[in-house]
């Protein structure tokens, strides 16, 4: 039979493990939740008394605040942690390799791993293993041939896979009203018990008939083509039921831009490409491959059409670049189109000034500086200012750039702004956020004259 889950670990306190296990925490008060990781600063920020948390997320906080404490903590002692808890959550980072075997493309994994052996070596009671990570197909299947070789006597593990999928910027409310929950086990008495036992936690909010436990293969490919189910033996079946659970397959989706970013498509998507391959599937890997290249793409025309437009050159030219973040209400960077225009407005000698309401001035120089490894970083400080304001990143610019959709841009006062700026004033909207016709009245120039389809994103 199930057991009953009292106390739960998370490993990785990051934007997955993070966000999810403070909710659960919230709905199961019954439950105890503790949050490990190994970065100090982090724990030490999700612990710190003004709430001041190492992530952006809104509302967020007010959950920590009526959990913490209470029966939610957040620590640095892994192997107590193992120890204590029935359920383990694996939300380490996943991210694209950058050397070896795979490189650009192939998840690294070697943090999961790590997480997994420390698991097998700690733990002195049987263990439900819940991978949460975004991670490859049959990653699953390697966790648990490391912590079956690796388990003492009487000490037992289930694995689960149970994707995530909110989205940053929205992770609570995501995680308050899931579309659906994915619970992935190997279908033997054991897998479905524990797949029950996960089931009951999220029976605490989530609607019965959107728990959807399927087996453990399956929406490993939830992404990807049939061939690939084909080629690994999951069921096609199963994975179009689980995607069409998500109500953002539709309109919801399909917003033009700039690019996209965030530390999650990017590297599925190069992740696919890459286990397309492993599977002997050219055709399959050359499309996914195409949706990257097509990304890229979108944000070179992007900066190009800026070129163009100022006269083709923006040498010795000020740029506003409004956002920094991959996409709004977050504070994360990971990929942002920001980077790689910022980049390319820094290598035709304009100065930039940049404004974000979220991100920290610290991160915006770790970006800009693993952008351009051939500048040094005091270089880079000459050309780019950070700016306290969108209406101070303006001044003096002859162009505005809105690279992130936060809503206050919308709300910008665009008369005031116009009257700041060197004359002719272009915009250069990413977002497809302001009105144009409105900016066009007030006197802006822009690209906007031309088709909207231009801009159209692939997705
Ligand atoms: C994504 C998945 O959506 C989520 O299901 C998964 O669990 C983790 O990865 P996230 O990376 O937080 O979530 O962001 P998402 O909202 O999916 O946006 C990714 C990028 O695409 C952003 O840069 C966003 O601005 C861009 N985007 C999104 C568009 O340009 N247009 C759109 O219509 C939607
Ligand atoms: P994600 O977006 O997938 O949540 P993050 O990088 O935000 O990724 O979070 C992952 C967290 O996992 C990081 O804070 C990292 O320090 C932590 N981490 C990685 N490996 C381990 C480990 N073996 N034990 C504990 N924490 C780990």
């Amino acid at each position: 039979a199930p057991v009953k889950v009292t106390k739960v670990l998370c490993i990785g306190a990051g934007y997955v493990g993070g966000p999810t296990c403070a909710v659960i925490a919230l709905k199961c008060p019954h439950i105890t939740v503790t949050i490990v990781d190994l970065n100090q600063a982090r724990i030490d920020a999700w612990n710190s008394p003004d709430f001041k948390l190492p992530i952006y997320e809104p509302g967020l906080e007010d959950v920590v605040r009526q959990c913490r404490g209470r029966n939610l903590f957040f620590s640095t002692d892994v192997e107590k942690g193992i120890q204590e808890a029935e359920l383990i959550f694996v939300s380490v980072n996943t991210p694209t390799k950058k050397s070896g075997v795979g490189a650009g493309f192939a998840a690294d994994l070697n943090y999961v791993e790590l997480a997994t052996r420390q698991i097998a070596a700690v733990a002195t009671t049987s263990k439900i293993v819940v991978e949460k990570s975004t991670v490859p197909c049959r990653t699953a299947e390697s966790m648990r041939t490391i912590l079956e070789a690796n388990s003492k006597p009487g000490c037992h593990f289930d694995i689960l896979s149970n994707p995530e999928f909110l989205a940053e910027g929205t992770a609570i409310n995501d995680l308050f009203k899931p579309d659906r929950v994915l619970i992935g086990s190997l279908q033997t008495e054991e897998g479905k018990d524990a797949c029950a036992a996960l089931a009951a936690i999220y029976a605490n909010w989530v609607p019965e008939a959107q728990i959807l436990t399927v087996g453990l293969c399956a929406f490993s490919s939830v992404n990807a083509l049939s061939a690939i189910c084909e080629a690994t033996g999951a069921n096609i079946d199963e994975v179009a039921h689980a995607v069409g659970y998500d109500s953002r397959v539709g309109p919801k989706f399909l917003k033009a831009s700039v690019g996209f970013g965030g530390s999650c498509f990017q590297k599925d998507i190069l992740n696919l490409v890459y286990l397309s391959e492993s599977l002997h599937l050219p055709e399959v890997a050359a499309y996914w491959r195409q949706v990257v290249e097509m990304n890229e793409y979108q944000k070179r025309r992007f900066s190009k059409r800026v070129v163009d437009t100022l006269f083709n050159t923006i040498t010795g030219k000020r740029i506003a670049v409004l956002g920094f973040a991959f996409k709004a209400d977050t504070g994360d960077t990971r990929e942002s189109a920001a980077i790689t225009l910022i980049r390319d407005f820094q290598s035709e000698r304009a100065f930039v000034n940049i404004y974000d309401p979220q991100v920290v001035e610290e991160q915006i120089w770790l970006d800009l500086d693993e952008a351009s490894p051939a500048v040094p970083l005091e270089n880079i400080k000459k050309q780019v200012k950070i700016c306290k304001s969108a209406l101070e990143a303006c001044r003096d610019a002859e162009a505005v750039v809105i690279a992130t959709e936060w809503k206050e841009f919308k709300e910008i006062d665009w008369s005031e702004v116009y009257s700041t700026m060197k004359k002719p004033a272009f915009v250069f909207d990413g977002r497809l956020l302001v009105d144009a016709e409105k900016l066009r009245e007030i006197g802006f120039r822009g690209h906007h004259h031309r088709p909207p389809c231009s801009l159209m994103k692939i997705r």
